[in-house]
């Protein structure tokens, strides 16, 4: 195994106030997930607005801690790494976030902005420093005189080659970008994902790649994770998940996700009500008040995620629905 990703249970709550002497409540945004990811391939994530997405990316990337599981990368657990081995497991992950201008100092040129994490963790001097950046510059498709320019004087879509390149400057093992297209123009949007997809050729980065649009992360995915509630729903191997999805809401999912072909014999889900206030999910299975196929089991005994058709379903009635 070649695993440069590890997370076993991974769990963030956010203690919130209710309000003035109404106490607390908790929300598990990110409620126990388990997956391994390989160096040069993609982890998608995918689920509704609100399902944990960003408390994953934020754990991964140890801008949070988790409140408890287990996390490595490349074989190294995180909880109990010391100072300096942070340090370095902080520059094996890298981020990219969905607006590539929030992210970029509107003050500073690009060129210098890139060459900022050289500066801070390498040795080079400075020529060397900018001849990195330019040919990192050149392999995200900017040109050399952009190296002069402020963000402000690109569009979208060359801000977030700019983004991409920042993440990509010390060479990490692992980047997470959250919805990194989803602030861009349609047309551009492409464009973006082949340049995600020539980087990972190139380097062997593993990718978690985060939407909330199924067919957005189609050509980039390895493997899905899908997510409801701050829950892994279905997991596995993209292709197959994308061939025949087992879970009611990655079929209700897919079904909403707009293709070319639509497949007359594939009937449409649609899924029903909103989503469940987190503060106060729904027992049993969380889906449940928006299911097609819900049961009185369902609607008091928690599916745990469990083996079938080569990949993990959390789905009680999984084998009826899907004969
Ligand atoms: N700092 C926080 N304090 C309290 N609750 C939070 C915090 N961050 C996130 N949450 C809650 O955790 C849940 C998951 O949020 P998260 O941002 O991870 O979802 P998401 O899948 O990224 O959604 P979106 O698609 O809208 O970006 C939500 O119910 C959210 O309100
Ligand atoms: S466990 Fe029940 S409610 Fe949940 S997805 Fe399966 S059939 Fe639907
Ligand atoms: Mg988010």
């Amino acid at each position: 195994m070649n695993a440069v990703l590890t997370a076993r249970d991974l769990t963030r709550h956010y203690e919130i106030s209710r309000g003035l002497f109404k106490g607390h409540a908790t929300v598990r945004a990110l409620n126990g997930v388990s997956f391994e990811l390989d160096a040069g391939k993609t982890l998608a994530v995918v689920g509704e607005s609100g399902c944990g997405k960003s408390t994953l990316a934020r754990a991964l990337t140890l801008i949070e801690e988790p409140t408890s599981g287990s996390l490595q990368i490349a074989g190294q657990e995180i909880a109990g790494a010391g100072k300096a081995e942070r340090k370095q497991l902080r520059r094996d992950v890298q981020m990219v976030f969905q607006s590539p201008y929030a992210s970029l100092n509107p003050r500073q040129k690009i060129g210098d902005q890139l060459a900022e994490p050289l500066a801070i963790n390498t040795s080079l001097s400075r020529s060397e420093r900018r001849e990195r950046v330019q040919a990192m510059m050149q392999q995200v498709g900017l040109r050399p005189e952009h190296y002069q320019r402020y963000p402000h004087m690109f569009s979208g879509g060359q801000r977030q080659r700019i983004a991409i390149a920042r993440a990509m400057m010390l060479n990490p093992k692992i980047v997470v970008a959250d919805e990194p297209t989803s602030a861009l123009d349609v047309s551009i949007q492409a464009q973006v994902l082949n340049l995600f997809m020539d980087l990972q050729e190139q380097f062997n980065t593993a990718y978690v790649f985060i939407s909330h649009n199924l067919s957005v992360v189609q050509h980039v995915a390895d493997q899905i994770l899908v997510m409801y509630l701050g829950r892994p729903v279905e997991m596995g191997d993209a292709e197959r998940i994308y061939s025949r999805p087992l879970h009611p809401y990655t079929q209700a999912l897919l079904s909403a996700t707009p293709t070319i072909h639509p497949d007359p014999a594939k009937p449409k889900i649609k899924i029903q009500g909103e989503l469940p206030n987190p503060l106060d999910p729904p027992t049993g299975c969380a889906f449940h008040k928006r299911c097609p196929y819900a049961t009185e089991r369902c609607a008091v005994e928690v599916p745990e995620l469990r083996l079938l058709d080569a990949r993990q379903v959390a789905c009680h009635h999984a084998e009826v629905i899907n004969p």
